[in-house]
């Protein structure tokens, strides 16, 4: 692999052993991927920060690190936590894994990754531009990065995105290649798909049916208000890297290389399916009990449009189950500047930052039945966290939430 003089000063340790060990990483990663060279990267999105998910061992790794003096030397912000900073007490977490946690983010910290404990960095002002490289980890994110977005980033696991981070460097293969950004599968969508729920069983059938291929759909009707379309587009994205490992979709005429290639994104050999209805999506899906622990909202976190929508939903009401709304503690910042924070506690309902239902600690919390709008929630409860997990729309969560049971 070529590399530069300034890389080669990284590898052979000249700007420390905190730098050489990202450089290492990296070039294993470029010659296992045939890489020819590395490419700059414009900033770093690093997962792998819950102590659910790395525990002991993930925090030694990243601690040792640290202690060489690795750090920062683009913008590199974190994926979500197993807690809430400001009210994990509040919700119950352990306090064990509470310092734990601390401990992780705060070495991070010092390695100058950002705190911003969200898998939507794209909503608090951290958006790449069209055909910008990055090295972005979270599954969702780097789909909406990719997809919607145009920027171009491979799914990088935690250590590679942090070593991205310490050099700003990735290894160019996948999908920082143009040539591999087409399509090979074509989707023909027959039936009406609107609603943020019809986003969400398109992405679930899809990813089941594709795999880690590239979709490109014809017949979409997005939304025409745009946080509404981000919402959806976000979904079927989320859904897609669940059900199966989609890092990349377009859209005819929508996403901006679908809009700049049209069909010239397409493989010649690509695949074709038919969607005819998305009902097949609920098929698995089996309840036989309605009993109902927390209802949870934002995966992936939530935007600020979407947490008014879901407070003029429960303004005035009484919530019978608990509802908690995951977001980033910016968006959070800026709707308890405007009162919706208030409004969602007056029903009984919780806006939670920094985490989600899948990376925090749940069914240590004594949680067994829990209702989810999103797909990937769907697809990860039942393995992460081992409950009963009942999906539905947005307005069916909510209303069982006031109920105080699962609404089939
Ligand atoms: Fe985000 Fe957690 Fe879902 S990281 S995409 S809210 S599983």
């Amino acid at each position: 692999m070529h590399l530069t003089e300034e890389e080669k000063s990284f590898l052979a340790g000249e700007h420390g052993a905190g730098v050489k060990k990202a450089m290492e990483i990296l070039v294993a990663f470029g010659k296992i991927f045939e890489a020819q060279k590395m490419i700059p990267v414009a900033s770093a999105q690093v997962a792998g920060v819950s102590y659910k998910n790395i525990g002991d061992p993930g925090l030694e790794f990243l601690t040792d690190w640290a202690k060489i003096g690795a750090k920062a030397r683009i913008p590199a912000f974190m994926n979500p936590a197993g807690i809430d900073r400001a009210i994990w007490e509040e919700l119950g977490i352990d306090e064990h894994f509470a310092e734990k946690q601390t401990e992780i983010i705060n070495v991070l910290t010092q390695m100058d990754i950002i705190p911003t404990l969200t898998c939507t960095p794209y909503h608090i002002g951290y958006t790449p531009s069209f055909g910008q490289h990055i090295a972005w980890s979270e599954s969702s994110a780097v789909s909406y990065a990719n997809s919607v977005l145009g920027a171009r980033t491979n799914r990088e696991g935690g250590p590679s995105a942090l070593a991205s981070a310490i050099t700003g460097r990735t290894p160019e293969f996948g999908l920082h290649l143009a040539e591999n950004r087409k399509a090979n599968y074509i989707i023909d969508v027959k039936c009406k798909v609107s609603s943020l729920r019809d986003f969400n069983l398109l992405g679930y059938l899809i990813g089941k049916q594709v795999g880690n291929g590239i979709p490109y759909f014809y017949g979409l009707d997005l939304p025409e208000l745009e946080w509404k379309r981000t919402n959806c587009l976000k979904a079927l994205g989320a859904a897609m890297a669940a059900s199966g490992a989609v890092a990349l979709y377009h859209i005819h005429n929508e996403t901006p290389e679908s809009k700049q290639m049209k069909e010239g994104m397409i493989a010649t050999d690509a695949k074709k399916i038919n969607i005819l209805e998305l009902q097949a999506a609920l098929s698995e899906q089996k309840y036989d009990e309605n009993q109902l622990d927390l209802v949870t909202i934002g995966c992936p976190h939530l935007s600020i449009e979407e947490l008014k929508e879901i407070m003029h939903m429960i303004q005035g009401k009484n919530l019978k189950t608990e509802l908690w709304l995951t977001t980033s503690f910016q968006v959070r910042k800026q709707a308890e500047e405007e009162g919706v924070v208030d409004i969602i506690k007056k029903a009984g309902g919780t806006v939670i930052s920094d985490t989600c239902m899948v990376v925090a600690p749940l069914k240590e919390l004594g949680l067994k039945y829990v209702a989810v709008n999103s797909a990937k929630a769907a697809c990860y409860l039942p393995s992460h966290q081992e409950m009963t997990t009942y999906w539905g729309s947005t307005e069916q969560c909510i209303e069982s939430a006031l109920e105080g049971r699962w609404k089939f």
